[in-house]
């Protein structure tokens, strides 16, 4: 299949990626976290080939795309009152409710679960391509089941090229790390995935929200999680990633320690000078967000200089740095060496 590269900005593209959407097939949409592989969230089929184009485990849930409130009534089997107040402080942006579902949402689309996630989106394309289809568009990310995610239209072209309809150019996404889900079907709420609303920004509106077990530590074994993506192996360059907890000093001193054939640094910015190994540098220190919008890319580049192992810096966990650290400690499967 010839994989159409169709452009955001163009009025006429966004009318073709519609009618594709309509029509049973896939478009790689852009939106403010990261490229969504999108289909028609009501069309049983259309969804199906989601799996098929991405490697995805079939018990995986899709999170359902809107670019209305009212959107949401249909979906649903209810709105609580505290569904009102999250989307009133955060919608549109990068959060994602868990909320029963209606008889509406095909179990395809919600992996047989009685739960869907709903998520509005800021990015403009997203919301100008998901009003002309008419329809809410179900999305996981744009990339092969497993690797990180994509944050540019080329990045979606490589993996998802010659399996999709077309990818919309919507220029790279501003948050760069996948939405945060609260699942509102259990009480007290409960953060599933960290990302661009924080944790404190949820409980400034919810007050109490517990962090499930899965966003800071593996999974035990055979344990089944809230959230099934959390269970895979995810973000995850073909590189072995290694974080290095400690000072910067630590850092630079045992990176250049380990110069060997293969290993590679992922670093903030300005560390890359002190470094006598390959380095790929994602943020400045004191910048969680701008280490967010990078960090994908940066695991990606590391791939592309043919990195086998990656020494990692990584932020603390708070804010949005929670967000980076669980992308991160994912990357790495857990493998966290002191420095000191
Ligand atoms: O920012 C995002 O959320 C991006 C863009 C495209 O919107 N989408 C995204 O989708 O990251 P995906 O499929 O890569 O990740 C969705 C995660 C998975 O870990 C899945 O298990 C979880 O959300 N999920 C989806 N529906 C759920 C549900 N009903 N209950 C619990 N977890 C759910
Ligand atoms: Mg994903």
């Amino acid at each position: 299949m010839q994989t159409l590269l169709l452009k955001a900005d163009n009025p006429a593209d966004v009318e073709t990626a519609a009618r594709i959407l309509r029509g049973g097939g896939l478009v790689g949409m852009p939106t403010e976290t990261v490229y969504g592989l999108a289909a028609n969230a009501l069309d049983a089929e259309a969804v199906a080939k989601i799996f098929v184009a991405k490697g995805r485990p079939q018990d995986n849930p899709l999170i359902v795309h809107i670019s209305q409130w009212e959107q949401i009534f249909p979906l649903v089997r209810r709105v609580p009152e505290s569904a009102k107040k999250l989307a009133g402080a955060y919608w549109p942006g990068p959060m994602t409710m868990v909320l029963e579902k209606s008889g509406r949402i095909p179990d395809v689309t919600s992996a047989g679960l009685p739960t869907v996630g709903i998520r509005f989106p800021s990015h403009p394309a997203a919301r100008a391509l998901i009003s002309a289809a008419g329809v809410p568009v179900a999305a996981p990310s744009a990339n092969i089941s497993g690797f990180p995610s994509t944050t540019t239209a080329e990045h979606v072209m490589r993996d998802m090229g010659g399996k999709i309809d077309a990818v919309l150019d919507g220029g790279p996404c501003g948050v760069g790390v996948e939405s945060t889900i609260v699942t509102l079907a259990s009480d007290p709420p409960r953060l599933l995935r960290p990302g661009g609303v924080t944790l404190e920004q949820l409980r400034a509106v919810l007050g109490r929200v517990d962090v499930d077990g899965a966003v800071m530590n593996p999974l035990p074994k055979g344990a089944r999680p809230l959230s099934p993506g959390m269970k895979y192996k995810h973000y995850s360059p073909k590189a072995n990633v290694i974080i290095l907890n400690g000072s910067e000093r630590a850092y630079l001193d045992y990176v250049n320690a380990h110069r060997e054939p293969g290993v590679a640094a992922l670093c903030y910015r300005g560390e890359e000078k002190a470094l006598r190994v390959p380095a790929v540098c994602y943020g400045a220190e004191t910048d969680c967000r701008e280490q967010a919008r990078e960090l994908f890319e940066a695991l990606r580049r590391l791939d592309d200089i043919g990195a086998k192992t990656v020494y990692a810096r990584c932020p603390e966990p708070r804010g949005v740095g929670l967000a980076v650290y669980n992308r991160l400690m994912r990357a790495a499967g857990f493998e966290v060496v002191s420095v000191g």
